[in-house]
């Protein structure tokens, strides 16, 4: 493998809103193969704590939908949850290619700290991320706080939390980078 495109596929990663995707559909085999990436993440004690549930074609609609009037019953309830938000997530997910739900599986006896699971689950979405990237697609992890709220919409089981929605789309646009600090300020060095 060539160092100088692992590089740019890394360097040219963006987080872009999904505003910014026209909308199109991912075919098929490049969604097989983000999430076969995916499944390669490292993981402590082979627990493979990744599960994802993926929403194309009428399911985008379905599903923003639902969260949006759960999110607004929840409002009505007196609960501190933002319908702009919902509405907001309603309309982004209209755009993408497809959004996949990212969800942590814990396994039964847990066996290891959450945070190790949440991390490997993390290497998953990186994959999925630079995967999307080499293929010239746009991607983007939404973590709204509404998520807490959609066990039931998801059909998740008492072990599974979702942790963001992963979109996946096709854009017209190069979104900007942020940058990055200078990486010297964040190493330290021991001889
Ligand atoms: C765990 C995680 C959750 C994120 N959640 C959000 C989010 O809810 N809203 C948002 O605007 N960006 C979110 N981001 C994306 C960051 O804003 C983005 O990565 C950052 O601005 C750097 O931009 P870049 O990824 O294009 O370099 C999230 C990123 C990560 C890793």
């Amino acid at each position: 493998m060539n160092i100088s495109e692992l590089n740019i596929i890394i360097q040219n990663r963006r987080a872009t809103p999904a505003q910014f995707f026209n909308g199109k559909e991912i075919p098929d085999d490049m969604l097989n193969q983000i999430l076969e990436n995916a499944n390669w993440a490292p993981n402590h004690k082979q627990t493979e704590p990744w599960r994802f549930i993926v929403f194309r074609g009428d399911a985008k609609e379905d599903l923003g939908n639902m969260v949006f009037n759960l999110v607004v019953s929840e409002y009505e309830k007196g609960n501190k949850v933002d319908p702009g938000k919902a509405d907001k997530f309603r309309k982004n997910v209209q755009k993408t290619g497809a959004v996949i739900a990212i969800i942590l599986n814990r396994s039964e006896d847990e066996l290891l700290p959450e945070w190790e699971e949440i991390a490997a689950v993390s290497m998953a979405v990186q994959n999925m991320w630079l995967t999307a990237t080499s293929m010239g697609l746009a991607a983007f992890w939404a973590t709204p706080k509404f998520i807490n709220l959609l066990d039931k919409v998801l059909e998740l089981e008492p072990s599974q939390k979702c942790l963001g929605f992963f979109y996946i789309g096709k854009t017209n646009m190069d979104y900007p980078s942020p940058g990055r600090g200078d990486m010297n300020e964040k190493v330290r060095w021991v001889d």
